[in-house]
C-alpha cells in the first residue's frame, strides 16, 4: 500500500505530494508539528495531540482553528484511507506560502496543512529487555522548547551525534548543568522508589507519553516528584526512563558509558511500562 499524504484539503500519494518552496515553514521553520501513533488502529491520545497543536499554533499567532478545520477527523479518515496495521501520522501547521520577509506575512495568507500518513513499525521487543545507552550533550535549543516547533536543528545535530557515538538518545543538559529532556524524548528517573521527571515549563516540550505515564505512576500509586536534576544526580539514580510517542516507555542502562542502577531495565521501568501498554 502506498503511503498517504493530506495537503491543504486533498489526500494523495506521498510521492505526489508537493508543496511551495515559499512555504514559510520551508524557509523559517515558521511552523508547529504533532507525531501520533497508533494502537488497534486508533490514534493514540489524538485529543491531546489535538489541544497541544492548537497550544502550539497560538503561541506563534498561526491563524488556524484546529476543530474547526477537523484536524482531528482527518487524521482518522488518513488511517483508515492509508489501509496500514498500524499508522504513524505526521501533521505539520506552516503559516503558509508567501514571498520571503522575516515579518508576519499579510492575512490573506493561509496556513499550509500537511499530513503524512506510513506504515508504524515499532521498537524490537528485545530492546525494552536490554534498555539502550544515551550520550549527554549541549541543549542548544531555542528558549521556548514548550512549542512544538518544526525548528529542530538543534535536536537533529544532537541526535546525530548520539548516533554517532552508537547511542539511541542525546539527554541534554542546560548552561546549569540540568538535565532538560532527550532530542526527541522526554525524561525520567527513579531514585529509591520515587518516579521524578523535569518540572514543567519553557525548556521542555509538554510530552503526551510523559503526561500519561504520570497518570499511569498515580494509578500505581508510586511516589512522584518533578524537580531539575543534574548530569552528576541523573548518573547516581537507580533507574531513567526515556519517554516518547515511538519510545514509549524505554529504560536507559548507560550514560556517558557510566551504568545506572544495576545495567539492566529496573522494576519501575517495567511496571510503568506493562501499565501504559494497557492505556494503549
Ligand atoms: N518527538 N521531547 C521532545 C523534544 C520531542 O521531540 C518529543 C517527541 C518528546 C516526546 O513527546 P510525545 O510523548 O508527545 O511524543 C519529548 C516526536 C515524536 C518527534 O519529533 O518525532
Amino acid at each position: 500500500m502506498p503511503e498517504l499524504a493530506y495537503v491543504n484539503g486533498a489526500f494523495v500519494e506521498l510521492s505526489e505530494a508537493r508543496i511551495s518552496v515559499e512555504d514559510r515553514g520551508y524557509q523559517f521553520a515558521d511552523g508547529v508539528y504533532e507525531v501520533i501513533g497508533t494502537y488497534n488502529g486508533q490514534p493514540f491520545a489524538l485529543d491531546e495531540h489535538l489541544v497541544r497543536l492548537q497550544n502550539s499554533l497560538d503561541e506563534l499567532s498561526i491563524k488556524l482553528n484546529v476543530s474547526d478545520y477537523g484536524i482531528g477527523k482527518k487524521v482518522s479518515v488518513g488511517i483508515k484511507l492509508a489501509g496500514f496495521e498500524e499508522t504513524l501520522v505526521y501533521v505539520q501547521v506552516t503559516r503558509g506560502v508567501a514571498p520571503r520577509r522575516h515579518e508576519f506575512p499579510s492575512s490573506q495568507t493561509h496556513p499550509s496543512i500537511v499530513m503524512t500518513f506510513k506504515p508504524l513499525e515499532r521498537l524490537s521487543k528485545n530492546i525494552f529487555k536490554t534498555g539502550v545507552e544515551v550520550v549527554s550533550l549541549p541543549d542548544l535549543r531555542w528558549k521556548r522548547c514548550d512549542i512544538k516547533s518544526t525548528a529542530l536543528l538543534a535536536n537533529v545535530l544532537a541526535k546525530q551525534e548520539a548516533a554517532k557515538q552508537g547511542a539511541f538518545e542525546a539527554l541534554l543538559v542546560d548552561t546549569d548543568g540540568y538535565i532538560t529532556e532527550g532530542s526527541s524524548t522526554s525524561v525520567f528517573w527513579v531514585n529509591r522508589g520515587i518516579l521524578s521527571t523535569t518540572p514543567s515549563g519553557e525548556n521542555i516540550l509538554p510530552s503526551i507519553t510523559r503526561k500519561i505515564l504520570w497518570e499511569v505512576a498515580t494509578e500505581l500509586q508510586l511516589e512522584t516528584n518533578q524537580y531539575s536534576c543534574s548530569l552528576d544526580d541523573l548518573l547516581q539514580a537507580d533507574e531513567v526512563i526515556l519517554a516518547g510517542t515511538t519510545t514509549e516507555a524505554l529504560s536507559v542502562i548507560r550514560i556517558d558509558s557510566k551504568r545506572i542502577g544495576k545495567g539492566i531495565p529496573g522494576p519501575i521501568s517495567q511496571k510503568l511500562r506493562i501499565a501504559f501498554l494497557k492505556h494503549c
